[in-house]
């Protein structure tokens, strides 16, 4: 799992520390940096898996552009910058550092890209990772070949290439036979950067029949595909607890959701409820008919349900089209099925109720984006390291203090 992800020049960005915890709260005015924040995120994913960078800011047939493309990228008027992710070990006292240099102008290419280890016990930028040299050499067959020679730990040595590379050598470093503890290192920090999920529901895109499949799309489009696929019994334990959250929300109508295969072949899916408006009146419908903040809700629902244990799932403006009396349940999901399923989540948020509703208990782990008043350039604060924070706590309540722009003057008076 991440701990924390670093942004240099990156976006409205010119430095930033984000620190993830189980549930992170990120808030901020409009245009303060938040979705620069999550987009940041996604980004690394995307290059982590093996995606090209011009395709991963820039989009392809299978992806969404990251918003200003390769274009937007880097902090205005800079062409180039870094992204670092500080990833957990498997033991508690190791880290791993992931770091990316990348230039957007005249040309994209990966400028560097290394893997730090970091024992609690030493300063991380003593103790370096990885302990080898990777030679790229293209052959007179066009094949391009890659060796690694093996030097001292305890020199950094970052990963060089003579050539262009246009994207993250990390899914090539999967390939390479190293000892087992190397690999496991490795794969230790792959995993968990391949493992952020942005959760980015396209409620339109919900009502569809669907495709069976494994994972779910970020865009949450095969939902219906990847309760239908799953193996029976976990496919009627994902299905009971979603219907035992959703018979709680307070509308109290809906009593059951399931998917179903549909087609001759079964090769596409359905998702069903039951409604119960009236007493003893059951109504069954599909996708197509149910409302979007229920689509949304089981959509979060799902995700939490169904993404790997020890993941980190990103939900942008999780209380979107939700009504503010399903901020309590929403709350109690994030937190009961994130602990239970070891699911890390990161939730960018306006809503006042929902912020009520995280109480007290998240002011240690909300993190408040603006931008700096003489530099316009964003910031990331703890809510706790603001100016007079405690007085603040004192007279207003975690969602009031948004609506009356209380924090913000703070900060701006920090400054
Ligand atoms: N490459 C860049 N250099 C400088 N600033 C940039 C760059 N790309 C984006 N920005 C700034 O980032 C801002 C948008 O930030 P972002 O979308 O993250 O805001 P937000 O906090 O998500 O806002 P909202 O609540 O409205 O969704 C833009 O106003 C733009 O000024
Ligand atoms: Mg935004």
């Amino acid at each position: 799992m991440l701990k924390q992800l670093i942004l240099e020049n990156w976006k409205s960005f010119r430095y930033a520390e984000l620190p993830l915890d189980p549930l992170t709260v990120l808030i901020g005015t409009n245009a303060s940096g938040k979705s620069n924040v999550v987009e940041a995120l996604e980004f690394i994913q995307r290059i982590v898996k093996g995606e090209d960078i011009e395709a991963a800011l820039a989009g392809d047939k299978n992806l969404t552009s990251i918003r200003g493309g390769v274009e937007g990228a880097a902090l205005k008027p800079g062409t180039q910058f870094t992204l670092k992710a500080l990833v957990q070990g498997q033991d508690d006292k190791t880290d791993y550092l992931y770091s990316i240099t990348i230039q957007t102008k005249p040309f994209i290419q990966v400028l560097e890209e290394y893997v730090t280890r970091k024992n609690n016990t030493n300063n991380y930028k003593q103790i370096n990772f990885p302990n080898y040299l990777f030679r790229f050499a293209l052959g007179s067959n066009g094949i391009i070949s890659m060796s690694a020679i093996f030097t001292n730990e305890n020199t950094k040595i970052p990963v060089t290439r003579n050539f262009t590379l246009r994207g993250s050598m990390l899914t090539d470093l999967k390939i390479i036979k190293f000892s087992d503890s190397i690999s496991n290192e490795i794969n230790t920090v792959i995993n968990s950067i391949e493992n952020i999920f942005s959760l980015n529901p396209i409620i339109s895109k919900m009502r569809d029949y669907s495709r069976l499949s494994e994972s779910l799309e970020t865009d949450t489009s095969n939902l219906a595909g990847v309760l239908a696929a799953l193996p029976d019994e976990q496919k009627a334990e994902v299905e009971s607890t979603l219907s035992d959250y959703i018979k709680d929300l307070p509308e109290g109508d809906i009593q059951r959701v399931w998917a179903e295969k549909v087609g001759r072949f079964g090769t596409d899916a359905m998702l069903y409820c039951v409604e119960e408006w009236k007493p003893g009146h059951i109504t069954e419908i599909d996708a197509r008919s149910m409302s979007d903040g229920t689509l949304r809700f089981l959509a979060i629902l799902t995700a939490l349900l169904t993404r790997s244990e020890g993941s980190q799932l990103v939900i942008e403006e999780i209380d979107n089209g939700l009504h503010p009396s399903r901020a309590e349940l929403l709350v109690r999901i994030l937190r009961e099925i994130g602990s239970k399923r070891k699911i890390d989540i990161l939730i960018t948020t306006h809503n006042p109720a929902l912020l009520d509703a995280l109480g007290s208990e998240i002011v240690p782990f909300v993190v408040v984006a603006h931008r700096d008043s003489e530099t316009g350039e964003s910031k990331l604060t703890l809510l706790e390291d603001i100016d007079n924070f405690s007085k603040l706590f004192a007279s207003y309540s975690l969602g009031d203090m948004t609506t009356k722009g209380a924090i913000e003057r703070s900060l701006s008076r920090g400054n």
